[in-house]
């Protein structure tokens, strides 16, 4: 019989997860962890989490006993916020509460700017969960299922989270237009977008690093009262109707438009609340009428999206690169904190890793 895990035989595992950019946006919930409306988001490659749990040790005292370890340094702040998502998923794995877990974690980007590093972190540590609860309990959980039951536990944590399981393109939420959705986990995508949204590109431009003023959390909470909730969640359902058509039927314009009505929507829900709130800086701004200026100039497809910070996110397709760089370079990186961006494109979703050094 093989002995469990001890401090001198300690069990691990190691998942690298990314980030994703929403297109339609999650922006307000009902009750917990439930989308008050469904959203679709596209995978990315580069701007991922790497996580590594380690159950070091029989834990002794009662509750949650854990250390998270972020970019080589203790985080307490971390452990503040990983703590309720432990308790929470303990209920599902037991062995959480009976081990003390050692979590290490890095980014390949800067955390709390709109790029959401809690939906890459939340999705890897939850990957690793089920992983060890897999070998704990000696039952192979189906592909199909491992990935479900990550998405369910991801969005516990963080409900962009639960998008981040997958590949390519995922919804999130329940809508009559795509059987199989539900507001518990989210489902890839069940079809091939067309050619223009294959390798999709995505230049984020790091406006600011700084940690947003706001948390996701307590901008979700203010849609609650929010005048306009009511018409936003009517507009997301229409919005995730014709954003899945542009996708099958290859309808750029139509993906632009709904794609700029999204962003500017999450960022006039966020000036409208009470008490309301502005995430953009002065040079986000500048950035979205250099992209008009230079689309009406130049016929690029180029358009713009924007998470829950001031950075812009560049969406194009990839036969456009070489003209886009030149456009970054030229025009834009005046307005960019350190002239830096992020050249990413549509990832393939999670994988396990062998390896964390
Ligand atoms: O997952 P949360 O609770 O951090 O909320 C994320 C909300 C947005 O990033 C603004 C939109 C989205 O759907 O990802």
């Amino acid at each position: 019989m093989k002995s469990g895990p001890s401090q001198h035989n300690p069990l691990s595992t190691a998942w690298q997860s990314p980030s994703n950019i929403a297109i339609v946006k999650y922006w307000g919930k009902k009750g917990f962890q439930i989308p008050a409306n469904p959203s679709v988001s596209m995978t990315l490659s580069r701007s991922v989490s790497e996580t590594r749990v380690t159950l070091a040790g029989k834990s002794t005292a009662p509750g949650i006993s854990c250390e998270v370890w972020f970019e080589g340094t203790r985080n307490q702040k971390f452990e503040m916020k990983i703590k309720p998502f432990l308790e929470t998923v303990s209920g599902e794995m037991n062995f959480i509460r009976d081990y003390h877990l050692l979590i290490e974690t890095r980014n390949t980007f800067p955390h709390s700017t709109g790029i959401a590093s809690s939906a890459s972190g939340l999705s890897a540590l939850s990957l690793c969960l089920i992983d060890l609860h897999q070998t704990l309990t000696q039952t192979a959980i189906p592909a199909l299922l491992f990935r479900n039951l990550a998405s369910q536990y991801s969005r516990l944590g963080s409900g962009s989270a639960c998008r981040s399981v997958y590949g390519n393109w995922a919804l999130w939420g329940q809508t009559s237009s795509v059987s199989g959705s539900s507001d518990e986990f989210a489902v890839p995508l069940d079809f091939e977008p067309g050619s223009r949204f294959k390798q999709l590109q995505d230049s984020i431009l790091m406006v600011s690093s700084k940690e947003k003023s706001v948390s996701s959390r307590a901008g979700h909470s203010l849609m609650e009262n929010h005048p306009f909730a009511p018409s936003r969640y009517q507009q997301a359902h229409r919005n995730i109707i014709r954003l899945l058509d542009a996708l099958k039927t290859n309808n750029w314009k139509e993906f632009e438009e709904v794609t700029e009505n999204e962003a500017l929507t999450l960022h006039a829900l966020m000036m409208n609340s009470n008490p309301w709130f502005l995430l953009l800086e002065p040079e986000s701004i500048r950035i979205i009428h250099k992209i008009r200026e230079f689309r009406n100039d130049t016929a690029s497809k180029v358009c713009f999206t924007i998470d829950a910070g001031p950075n812009i996110h560049l969406l194009y397709p990839l036969e456009e690169k070489q003209k886009i760089r030149q456009f970054i370079e030229s025009e834009l990186t005046p307005f960019l904190e350190k002239q830096q961006w992020i050249d990413d494109c549509t990832g393939s979703g999670p994988v396990k890793l062998n390896n964390f050094a």
